[in-house]
């Protein structure tokens, strides 16, 4: 059986007493009833990491952050190290967003790197992959999802992979109001989890695959119907403990 799982990416919003307000408001929303098999995780601005995980540890759920470095520790001013996340707490990190790729140049090849820090200090990796708008419209997407899919992640054992999340994330749905159709989620996902059984065989049938882009109290509930469709990485939405909770609810 797959997980399913919901995680809102906080990304660069909220002071602490604003994080404080959602942390509790999430943990009230789920006091009034949440499905039992939907693993829930939020990742605030990394300051707020040990705030977040005291109430997501009472309230039954994670917390983690939204990016780590690739090196294990040292001169690296600014940068926050794996084993750091995982000594506050943290539990899940989300790996290779589309806004990480073009504001901040992350590469592939630089995100396998994170990806093996993350797993070397029991973090669940979330990785993310999607295509542009441009590609789609080359009808390039599944070559460009591939690529990224198999640049980051073939490089693992069978055991590590086991550990990883998948988020598809098309950047030309996220924060646009724009969202993939439940169609174009299941193919790309179908696809997806085609390309990771033709490396890693049978594991490939438990990755929970997480759709991103503007997901929506409003829409995630036919966006999560699809077979290959196990959950979401919601950013705007996330950031209202009303909306959040009415995600996780609509499996
Ligand atoms: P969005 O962001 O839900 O605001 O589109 C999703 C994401 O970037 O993870």
């Amino acid at each position: 059986m797959r997980k399913k799982i919901v995680a809102g990416n906080w990304k660069m919003n909220k002071t602490f007493t604003e994080a404080e307000d959602l942390l509790f408001g999430i943990a009230d929303e789920l006091q009034q009833g949440r499905p039992e098999d939907v693993e829930i995780v939020v990742f605030p601005p990394a300051i707020f990491l040990e705030l977040a995980n005291d109430v997501a540890t009472e309230n039954g759920f994670f917390a983690g952050l939204q990016n780590i470095s690739e090196h294990e520790s040292g001169a690296y001013t600014g940068e926050l190290s794996a084993a750091m996340v995982a000594s506050a707490g943290g539990s899940h990190v989300i790996l290779g967003h589309s806004e990480r790729r073009t504001y901040f140049g992350e590469t592939d090849a630089l995100i396998a790197k994170k990806i093996d820090q993350a797993l070397k200090h029991n973090l669940t990796p979330v990785y993310c992959c999607g295509e542009v708008l441009q590609e789609r419209e080359d009808n390039r997407h599944f070559d460009v999802v591939e690529k990224q899919v198999s640049e980051a992640l073939f490089h693992l054992s069978e055991d590590d992979f086991a550990k990883v999340v998948i988020a598809y994330e098309p950047v030309w749905a996220i924060g646009t109001g724009r969202t993939a159709s439940p169609e174009q989620a299941q193919e790309m996902h179908a696809f997806i989890r085609k390309v990771l059984a033709g490396k890693f065989g049978d594991a490939a049938a438990s990755t929970a695959i997480l759709y991103g882009g503007s997901c929506n109290a409003a829409n995630a509930k036919e966006l999560f119907a699809n077979a290959d469709v196990d959950g979401g990485l919601i950013g705007g939405a996330s950031l209202k403990a009303v909306d959040f909770v009415t995600i996780i609810r609509s499996f």
